[in-house]
C-alpha cells in the first residue's frame, strides 16, 4: 500500500528529499514530523500512529 503525502496548502503532491518533503506548487517544505518549515502552507501535515510488531511496521489510519 502507498500512502500519497498532500499539501496542507492547495493539496498537491509532496516530493521527498531526504527526510524532509517539498511542494512543487508553490515551495512549502515539511519536516520529518510533518511541521512547516516553510510556508504559504500554514498547518502541518496529518501524522498517523505507527507500532513494530514482531518486525513488521503498524500504521494506523483511523
Ligand atoms: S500547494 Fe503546496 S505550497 Fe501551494
Amino acid at each position: 500500500m502507498a500512502l500519497l503525502m498532500r499539501c496542507t496548502h492547495q493539496g498537491t503532491e509532496l516530493q521527498v528529499f531526504g527526510d524532509k518533503l517539498q511542494c512543487p506548487a508553490h515551495g512549502s517544505k515539511f519536516a520529518n514530523n510533518g511541521d512547516v518549515t516553510n510556508g504559504p502552507a500554514s498547518s502541518g501535515l496529518r501524522t498517523f500512529p505507527i507500532v513494530i510488531d514482531n518486525q513488521q511496521l503498524k500504521v494506523s489510519l483511523k
